[in-house]
């Protein structure tokens, strides 16, 4: 029997209850397979931070080395709330930033998919949305702003001041590039290449590093797009996109606008991929006014515990039928509160009942092996 350990960080906010939901999944798929996972749980971000004085405790940097894989739950507090916490120690640059550090997870993979029969979840009109949106969003995730040089004092003028560097080097631009490329070469086979070369230098060292990297995919078709326009496509035709690429801090601005044309970012999962380790996350906050309500959507949790088996744990066929299983819940009409607005004709179902829906519906799936 194959053994995998998952370090279980459920993190802040809406973080435990979607956890408890993707756990059920996971149980489900020991009960399915010839697969036994190990979790760990272990604290991360605020809630780690008032119990160990640490966003990021060294108890659970030991879990996480030793795990096999990592799931984790959004962090973080309210605007009012995160101020009870010292600013390098709030738990996105005390945890989340240090969690992408160590583990080196430069690529991170965000699905944006809504089938044709679900638009009605999505603002965009049904003519937009077509035969359906299914994209994905490739984000450097440990370079750029986020991680570059930062200095904040006060300026020979006398004047409070800060710097921060926009910073990537040649070999973190290329390796990048390559997930995109492989990506789009097993898709369709055209890459959107989203940049702001007519400003940015670190823009104008990306593309000349795409142009290289480029000629080792002579099958994959280059789009350049400039990310403003890129915002705009997004909302008048998001079908045109198939496998979109770019810096860090563009992928965190775009993919919150693809939860946006989807309805809803609880439908936004994501692989924070590294060459040694991965660890699985929803693209979305902690949604403190919501939490311990039992409305939150699991859906971005439950996927991100699809792309683990996929990605982590060679299971393709289980992470295909939780995905489906999540579709067919939607299919029959039920959602939590974020997508069964009043009139919409969906059922609305809490986060617990959600999460037995899936489970319920992958249990009546046949077992490839
Ligand atoms: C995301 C989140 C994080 C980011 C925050 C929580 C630091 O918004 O994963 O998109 O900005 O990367
Ligand atoms: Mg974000």
């Amino acid at each position: 029997m194959k053994s995998f350990s998952i370090a279980v960080l459920a993190g802040d906010g809406i973080g435990p209850e979607i956890t408890r939901e993707a756990i059920k999944v996971l149980e489900l798929i020991e009960e399915r397979n010839d697969v036994k996972f190990e979790l760990l749980p272990a604290a991360f971000g605020a809630c780690a931070y008032f119990e160990f004085g640490d966003a990021f405790p060294q108890s659970t940097i030991d879990i996480c080395d030793r795990a096999d894989a990592i799931l984790k739950g959004p962090i973080g507090l309210n605007h009012e709330d995160s101020k009870r916490i010292p600013i390098d120690k709030q738990p996105e640059r005390g945890a989340l930033l240090p969690l992408r550090r160590r583990y080196n997870t430069y690529a991170n993979f965000r699905p944006v998919s809504l089938p044709k029969d679900l638009a009605h979840f999505s603002p965009l009109k049904p003519e937009v949305i077509g035969e359906g949106i299914d994209l994905v969003m490739v984000r450097e995730l440990v370079g750029g702003l986020y991680f570059g040089e930062k200095i904040a004092g006060v300026n020979e003028a006398g004047l409070r001041y800060v710097k921060e560097s926009l910073e990537y080097d040649e070999n973190q631009i290329q390796q990048i590039l390559h997930q995109a490329f492989k990506l789009a070469s097993k898709r369709k086979k055209v890459l959107h290449n989203i940049h702001k070369s007519n400003v940015l230098k670190s823009s104008v060292l990306w593309n000349e590093v795409l142009g290289e990297v480029a000629v080792d995919y002579p099958e994959v078709e280059v789009i350049h797009i400039l990310v403003d326009a890129a915002a705009t496509l997004l909302c008048l035709n998001p079908t045109q996109f198939d496998v979109m690429v770019m810096e860090n801090m563009f992928g965190d601005i775009l993919s919150d606008q693809g939860g946006g044309i989807l309805g809803s970012l609880g439908l936004m999962p994501s692989a924070c991929l590294g060459d040694e380790k991965a660890y699985y996350e929803p693209s979305h906050g902690s949604a403190p006014d919501i939490a311990g309500k039992n409305i939150a959507n699991p859906y971005s949790m439950i996927g991100s515990v699809a792309m683990m088996l996929e990605n982590s744990f060679a299971m393709e066929e289980e992470a295909k039928n939780v995905w489906t299983a999540m579709q067919g819940v939607f299919a029959d009409g039920y959602s939590t509160a974020d997508l069964s607005k009043p009139g919409s004709g969906v059922q609305m179902i809490g986060t617990d009942e959600f999460g037995d829906k899936v489970v319920e519906k992958l249990r009546a799936m046949p077992v490839v092996s």
